[in-house]
């Protein structure tokens, strides 16, 4: 697995990673420089919430996949200014990313306001389905954690019905202080919206 620079200027090493052999998995440990927990943001939009923890949390290490490009850049930006050394982005898809990661890795996937995909004939974009919980359960290590918000009434109960069925995942409670409230937190709080939040924690191992 090759990591390649991308205009960093500290030495610490490039804010977003590149992966020129995606047979995975990832090599962590030349990503990071160091082997420590690893905390995954999916989605992280500009990276405001992935830097406010990465900075929280210096002891761990930090990783935001996030598929727009501006978004990426962001969030780039702003782990350079904080010149964060246990921060990383990389731009692409979650699906991908949760499958390049080595089994057993994760300590904490965020899944901070997934996009809702509010219409009926576009559920099928929605992001967790019963395959996704399950390439997430393969990344996590053993009573590791998915930590979820949505403004989503409709999508929040979907997913709870779905970790319902998922025999790898039971509920945990949400005893974690938030290091910052992420961009779309901000705004949907703004607004007044009621946030719905889950936090499932890996129980077992699943064949
Ligand atoms: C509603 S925004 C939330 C951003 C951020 N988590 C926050 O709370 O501020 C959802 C983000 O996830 C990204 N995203 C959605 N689906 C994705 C996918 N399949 N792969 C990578 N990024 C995705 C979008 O581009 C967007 O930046």
């Amino acid at each position: 697995m090759i990591v390649e620079s991308k205009e960093f200027s500290t030495n610490a090493g490039p804010p977003e990673i590149i992966f020129t052999d995606e047979s995975g998995p990832l090599d962590l440990r030349a990503i990071y420089g160091r082997s420590a927990p690893l905390q995954v943001d999916l989605g992280c939009g500009d990276g405001s919430f992935l830097v406010a923890a990465a900075v929280a949390n210096p002891d761990r290490d930090f990783l935001g996949i996030e598929r727009l490009l501006g978004r990426v850049r962001n969030a780039s930006r702003k782990i350079e200014l904080s010149k964060l050394l246990n921060a990383r982005v990389w731009r692409g898809a979650i699906s991908d990313a949760v499958r390049l990661l080595p089994p057993n890795s994760v300590e904490v996937f965020y899944l901070m306001f997934p996009d809702p995909w509010p219409k009926r004939r576009h559920f099928r974009r929605r992001l967790v389905t019963e395959k996704f919980l399950f390439s997430i359960h393969q990344a996590l290590v053993s009573q590791g954690l998915l930590r979820i918000a949505t403004d989503q009434i409709d999508y929040f109960r979907k997913i709870e019905l779905l970790a319902a069925h998922s025999p790898g995942f039971i509920t945990a409670s949400d005893e974690q202080i938030q290091p910052a409230p992420s961009t779309f937190e901000k705004r949907f709080s703004r607004a007044g919206a009621e946030i719905y939040r889950l936090v499932l924690r890996k129980i077992s191992p699943v064949t």
